[in-house]
């Protein structure tokens, strides 16, 4: 607990420390500069939730990537998905024939990021994989498999390291659960 103590007064419990995060992500960047080497991926952030995590990624890849971001949208302020997919900010590299890899920050039902895949295999990229800070499985409601995830969550609802809820916790510096009566009384 530092400077941000007040906002983990609404956590239950702090489910992910900033050590074991940082741990992840380097080992994380390693392997996908493996996996990648020779190459210039289009790395492609997903606003707004994944930027803490993709600032902290893309300085453990050691290739000549370039940088990119999508904005979409399918949640509002509620705590479950609503389907429905849509695109706030598009991509303005073109992909045709590139290999982009997509930074989430959790799969939840899959909605998002199945759709995504979709919408840039339709503009011709060459290969797409998926990165994801957290991985919810229990609530998956597409069949969609994340290349690279750090760490598997159980179903509950989790914010901090760029993670929301109301637009609120992002620069909690752990990921913690939610204390359910924060959105409960909203
Ligand atoms: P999906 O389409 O259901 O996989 O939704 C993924 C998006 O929902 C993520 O990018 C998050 O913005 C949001 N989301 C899902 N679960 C959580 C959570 O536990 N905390 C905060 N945001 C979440
Ligand atoms: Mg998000």
């Amino acid at each position: 607990m530092d400077s941000n103590a007040k906002l983990y007064q609404d956590l239950d419990r702090v489910l992910v420390r900033r050590e074991d995060i940082a741990v992840a992500v380097k080992q994380l960047g390693q392997r996908i500069t493996e996996d990648y080497a020779g190459r210039t991926p289009i790395v492609v952030g997903i606003l707004k939730g994944a930027v803490v995590f993709y600032s902290d990624l893309i300085r453990e890849i050691d290739l000549p990537l370039q940088t990119e971001f999508m904005s979409v949208s399918s949640y509002g302020a509620a705590t479950r998905t609503t389907g429905v997919v849509k695109i706030n900010l598009d991509l303005r590299l073109d992909v045709t024939d590139r290999d982009v890899l997509i930074v989430e920050d959790i799969i939840d039902s899959g909605v998002t990021l199945h759709y995504l895949k979709q919408h840039l295999s339709d503009r011709g990229a060459a290969s797409i994989r998926i990165c994801t800070l957290l991985d919810k499985p229990a609530r998956r409601r597409v069949d969609l498999k994340a290349d690279y995830f750090c760490f598997t969550i159980p179903d509950e609802f989790v914010v901090g390291y760029g993670l929301d809820y109301a637009e609120k916790y992002r620069n909690l510096p752990d990921i913690g659960v939610l204390s359910p009566r924060i959105y409960q009384q909203a």
